[in-house]
C-alpha cells in the first residue's frame, strides 16, 4: 500500500472588523447588563463588520494574510474550503467569492456548514486531499459575520456572537509533525436546538417570516451549554485517543470561544493549566466556525506555540457537530 503523506498547517492568516462593541453599548441596546454577560460568558466586547462588509471581504484577508505567510501564492491553492454559516449569498458560495478575490485560478472553491464546528471539520477535510495526495495546497477558512443574523432584540442570543475570519494553509509536512488526528461527528436530532429557521426552503424568505423574526437564530441555551459540556472533552479525548496520546501529553488547548464556562469544564477535565488555553472570547465573543482558526493564528504569531508541541484543538456548533484534532506542531511557514 502506498505510505500516506503527512499534513500539517504551514501557514496562518485572521481578519477581525475594526468596530468595537462593548457590553456597554449592549445595555444600550438590549435589556442587560456588562456583569451579566462578563460572568455566566466570559465575553467583554465583540467585533463587528459594516454594512457594507459580507463574510467573503472578512475572508479575503485572511486568507492573503495566510498565503503570505506560508509564502504561497494564490495560484498554488489546489481547494478553497469555506466554513460558514453566514455565506454572502444563498449561492454562489462564498469560497468562490474568495477564489475570485485573491485569484487562485487554479483552485477548486466550496462551502462547508457545520457550524462553531466548520473550521475542524474543513481541517479534516483538507488534511484527507493531502494525505492521499490528492491536493498539494489547501486553504481553509473560518468565516462569520453573524451579527448579520443575530436579533438584537433577543438578550438571550445577541450578547454572545461576534464577525471575523481565520484561515490556515494545510499542506505536506514533515514525519512525525502536522494532523495526528482528527475526529468530526453529528447529533442531526439536536437540530433545533440552535437554528437560523427561515430563508431556506422550508420557510422561504416572506413578508411574515421577517415579520415574526424567523430569519433569525433562535437557541436552547441551557440545553446546548449541557451537550457542550460533555462533548468538548469526549471530542479531545477521542482524537488523542485516536493517535495513540492521552490528556498527560498536551501541550496548548485550543478550544471553540462560546463560553468561558464550557472552556473551563473542558480545561478541568482535560487537566490543563490556565497558561496553556488560549483564550480570546472576552475581546471577540462567539465567531462560529472563525473563532478556533483566529485562535491558531492568534497563539502562532504570539510564539505561544513551540516546534514539536502536541496541540489539541476542540470544538462544538449547531447541528449538532463536534469536531477536535490533535496537531505536532511544526513553525509556520515553508523550510
Ligand atoms: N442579560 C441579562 N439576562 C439574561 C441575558 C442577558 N444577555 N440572557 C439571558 N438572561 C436571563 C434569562 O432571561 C434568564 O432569566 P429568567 O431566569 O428570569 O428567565 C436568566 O438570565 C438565566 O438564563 P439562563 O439561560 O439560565 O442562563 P445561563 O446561565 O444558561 O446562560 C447562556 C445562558 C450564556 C446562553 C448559556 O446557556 C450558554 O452559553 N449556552 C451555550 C450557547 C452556545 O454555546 N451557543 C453557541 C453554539 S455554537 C454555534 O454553532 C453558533
Amino acid at each position: 500500500m502506498k505510505k500516506l503523506r503527512n499534513a500539517g498547517i504551514i501557514g496562518t492568516g485572521s481578519c477581525l472588523p475594526d468596530k468595537i462593541v462593548t457590553n456597554q453599548d449592549m445595555e444600550k441596546i438590549v435589556d442587560t447588563t456588562d456583569e451579566w454577560v462578563k460572568t455566566r460568558t466570559g465575553i467583554s466586547e465583540r467585533r463587528m463588520t459594516d454594512e457594507n462588509t459580507a463574510t467573503s471581504d472578512l475572508a479575503t484577508v485572511a486568507a492573503s494574510r495566510a498565503l503570505e505567510n506560508a509564502g504561497l501564492g494564490p495560484e498554488e491553492i489546489d481547494l478553497i474550503l469555506v466554513a460558514t454559516v453566514t455565506p454572502d449569498v444563498m449561492f454562489p458560495s462564498t469560497a468562490c467569492i474568495v477564489q475570485d478575490n485573491i485569484g487562485a485560478i487554479n483552485a477548486a472553491a466550496f462551502d462547508l456548514e457545520a457550524a462553531c464546528s466548520g473550521f475542524l471539520y474543513g481541517l479534516a477535510v483538507a488534511e484527507n486531499f493531502i494525505k492521499t495526495g490528492y491536493y498539494k495546497n489547501v486553504l481553509v477558512i473560518g468565516a462569520e459575520t453573524l451579527t448579520k443574523l443575530v436579533d438584537f432584540t433577543d438578550r438571550n442570543t445577541c450578547v454572545l456572537f461576534g464577525d471575523g475570519a481565520g484561515a490556515a494553509i494545510v499542506s505536506e509536512v514533515p514525519e512525525g509533525y502536522g494532523i495526528l488526528s482528527s475526529y468530526i461527528g453529528a447529533d442531526g436530532k439536536g437540530g433545533k436546538l440552535l437554528t437560523v429557521p427561515a430563508g431556506g426552503s422550508r420557510i422561504p424568505s416572506s413578508v411574515e417570516s421577517v415579520l415574526n423574526r424567523l430569519h433569525y437564530v433562535k437557541m436552547d441555551g441551557k440545553e446546548v451549554f449541557k451537550f457542550a459540556v460533555k462533548i468538548m472533552g469526549d471530542a479531545a479525548e477521542k482524537a488523542l485517543e485516536k493517535c495513540g496520546l492521552d490528556k498527560e501529553d498536551i501541550d496548548f488547548l485550543i478550544p471553540h470561544q462560546a463560553n468561558r464556562r464550557i472552556i473551563d469544564a473542558s480545561i478541568k477535565r482535560l487537566k490543563m493549566p490556565n497558561e496553556k488555553v488560549y483564550i480570546n472570547l472576552d475581546k471577540y465573543g462567539n465567531m462560529s466556525s472563525a473563532s478556533v482558526a483566529v485562535a491558531i493564528d492568534e497563539a502562532s504569531r504570539k510564539g505561544l506555540l513551540k516546534d514539536g508541541d502536541t496541540i489539541v484543538l476542540v470544538g462544538f456548533g449547531g447541528g449538532l457537530t463536534w469536531g477536535s484534532a490533535v496537531l505536532k506542531w511544526k513553525s509556520i511557514g515553508r523550510d
